[in-house]
C-alpha cells in the first residue's frame, strides 16, 4: 500500500518505519527541510532504540522516503497526521494549530476518494473538524476522517508498534475500516486486537488511557507517602495489590511523579475537555495536582537526608530524563528537583547517559560529569534520579570512596536496603525502610 504521514516526529518516524517495515511505501513529510535531509542521508534526529537501523533497511529497500513537499497525498491510500499538539500556553488546551494546517495543505492535493488518519493526540470532536475542513475544501471529493491513536512508549516505541495490546480505529465507515485493516494486516497474524468504535469514542480512549495510567502513579505515590508514616514497604503493598488481576502490576512503581511529553500534557488537556463540556473529572484532576507537588517535595526528601540543610554541599544527581532510554527531559522530575536543590545553596552535579544536552537550557547552574562516578566526587549525597540500566548496579565502594559522605537517596527504588547497609550508605528511598 502506499501510506504518507504528515510530520516525521516521533511518532511519524516511528510510524512510518514501522509501516514500511511491513511491507507499505511511506512517505514521511515534515516541513523541516534540514530534518528531511538528514533523514534521507539515514540521520535519524531523536534518541529511540533500534529505529536508526528501522529507518536505514528501509530506506535501502526503497520502501521509506522522506520530503518536504506533500505531494505524496495525491496517492496515498492511507494519509496518516502525525503533527505535534502541545499544551497551549496559558490554558492547558492541545494547541491544534498544527493539525488543521496540515489539514487545510493536503485537502487540495488528495485523491477524490481518500482515507485521513489522525495519530496525534487530538481531543474528542477533533477529528469533526477536520471532517468539516475537508468537506469545504473538496466538496468533490470522498474523504473519510478517522482516528487512530498511538501508545507508543519512549523507549521502546517500536516493540510496542509491532506488539500492540490493540489497534483502536475509530470510524463508522466500512470502507475506512477496510483501509486501516490492510494497513495493519501484518500485525493481525499475530492477532492483536483490531476494535472498531465510533471516531470520538477512540479519540476519547487515547485519553482515557493515559490519564488511567497516570492515575495508577499518583495513587502508588500517595501511598508511598503512607508507607513512610507507617513503616511499611511500598514494592511489597504494590506486588500484593498487584497480584490481582483485577488491578494489574505494572504502572505501579513509586517515584518522584511521572513526567514526558504525554502524561502531563494530555491530563491537562482531558481536563480541559471536560471542563468544556461541564464535566467534572475530579479524580484526574487529583492526580495532576499530586504530581506537580510531588516533583516539588522531592528536594525536601535530599534536604531531609542531609539533616536539614543542603547549604553550600555537593549533590551528585544521577539520570536527567523523565525516564531510562531516552534523551528527552520534558517535564522530567529531575529538573524542578535540581533547580530547587540550587535555589536552597547546593552545588549540584549531574550524569546523565543521553539526555545532559537537552537539560542544559534548562539547568545552566549544574556541572555535567562524564559517568556517575564523576558527578558523585566530592558529593555530600548522591540522588538517583531516573533508573538508567547503567545506575543498577554501581559499584558500591567506589562510589562511596569518591563522595564527600555516604547518603544515598534512591528516588526509583533500584536498589535495596541491605546492601546499602552492606556498604555502609546513608539510604533513603521512595516509601520503604531506608538505612540510618
Ligand atoms: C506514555 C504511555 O505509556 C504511552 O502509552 C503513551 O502513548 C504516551 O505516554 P511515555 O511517556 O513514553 O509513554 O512513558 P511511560 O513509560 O508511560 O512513563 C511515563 C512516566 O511515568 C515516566 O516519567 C515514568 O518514570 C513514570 N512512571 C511510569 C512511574 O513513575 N511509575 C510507573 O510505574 C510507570
Amino acid at each position: 500500500m502506499r501510506v504518507t504521514m504528515i510530520g516525521a516526529g516521533y511518532v511519524g518516524l516511528v510510524s512510518g518505519a514501522c509501516f514500511a517495515d511491513f511491507g507499505h511505501h511511506v512517505t514521511c513529510v515534515d516541513k523541516d527541510a534540514r530534518k528531511v535531509a538528514a533523514l534521507n542521508r539515514g540521520e535519524v534526529p531523536i534518541f529511540e532504540p533500534g529505529l536508526a537501523e528501522l529507518v536505514d533497511a528501509n530506506v535501502r529497500q526503497q520502501r521509506l522516503q522522506f520530503a518536504v513537499d506533500t505531494a505524496a497525498v495525491n496517492d496515498a491510500e492511507a494519509v496518516f497526521i502525525a503533527v505535534g499538539t502541545p499544551s497551549r500556553r496559558g490554558d492547558g488546551h492541545a494547541d491544534l494549530s498544527f493539525v488543521y494546517d496540515a489539514v487545510r495543505e493536503i485537502a487540495p492535493l488528495l485523491a477524490a476518494t481518500a482515507v485521513v488518519v489522525t495519530k496525534s493526540t487530538v481531543p474528542v470532536g477533533t477529528g469533526d473538524e477536520i471532517e468539516r475542513i475537508l468537506r469545504e475544501k473538496r466538496p468533490d471529493a470522498d474523504i473519510q476522517v478517522v482516528s487512530n491513536p498511538e501508545f507508543l512508549r519512549e523507549g521502546a516505541a517500536i516493540q510496542d508498534f509491532k506488539h500492540p495490546d490493540r489497534i483502536v480505529i475509530g470510524t463508522a465507515d466500512a470502507g475506512a475500516r477496510a483501509v486501516l485493516a490492510e494497513v495493519y494486516r501484518p500485525l493481525y497474524l499475530n492477532a492483536p486486537p483490531m476494535f472498531y468504535v465510533s471516531r470520538r469514542t477512540a479519540e476519547l480512549i487515547k485519553y482515557a488511557a493515559n490519564a488511567f495510567l497516570a492515575t495508577k502513579i499518583s495513587f502508588i505515590n500517595e501511598v508511598a507517602d503512607l508507607c513512610e508514616q507507617v513503616g511499611a514497604d511500598v514494592n511489597e503493598v504494590a506486588r500484593g495489590i498487584g497480584m490481582d488481576n483485577r488491578i494489574g502490576g505494572k504502572f505501579l512503581h513509586a517515584g518522584p511523579g511521572f513526567g514526558g511529553s504525554c502524561f502531563p500534557k494530555d491530563t491537562s488537556a482531558l481536563l480541559k475537555t471536560a471542563q468544556d463540556h461541564g464535566v467534572p473529572l475530579r479524580i484526574v484532576e487529583a492526580v495532576a495536582a499530586v504530581n506537580d507537588q510531588r516533583k516539588r517535595a522531592m528536594s525536601r526528601k535530599v534536604v531531609a537526608a542531609l539533616d536539614g540543610s543542603v547549604r553550600g554541599k555537593t549533590i551528585a544527581v544521577l539520570g536527567l530524563t523523565f525516564k531510562p532510554n531516552t534523551d528527552d527531559t520534558r517535564d522530567s522530575p529531575a529538573i524542578p528537583l535540581i533547580t530547587a536543590l540550587e535555589d536552597l545553596g547546593a552545588k549540584v552535579r549531574a550524569y546523565d547517559p543521553a539526555g545532559m544536552e537537552q537539560a542544559k537550557p534548562h539547568l545552566p547552574g549544574v556541572q555535567y560529569c562524564g559517568n556517575a562516578y564523576d558527578a558523585a566526587e566530592g558529593a555530600h549525597a548522591v540522588v538517583i534520579a531516573t533508573e538508567w540500566e547503567q545506575f543498577r548496579a554501581l559499584d558500591l565502594g567506589r562510589l562511596r570512596s569518591a563522595m564527600a559522605q555516604p547518603v544515598i537517596v534512591d528516588l526509583r527504588n533500584v536498589y535495596r536496603a541491605d546492601e546499602m547497609r552492606r556498604a555502609q550508605f546513608r539510604y533513603v528511598a521512595v516509601g520503604r525502610p531506608g538505612v540510618d
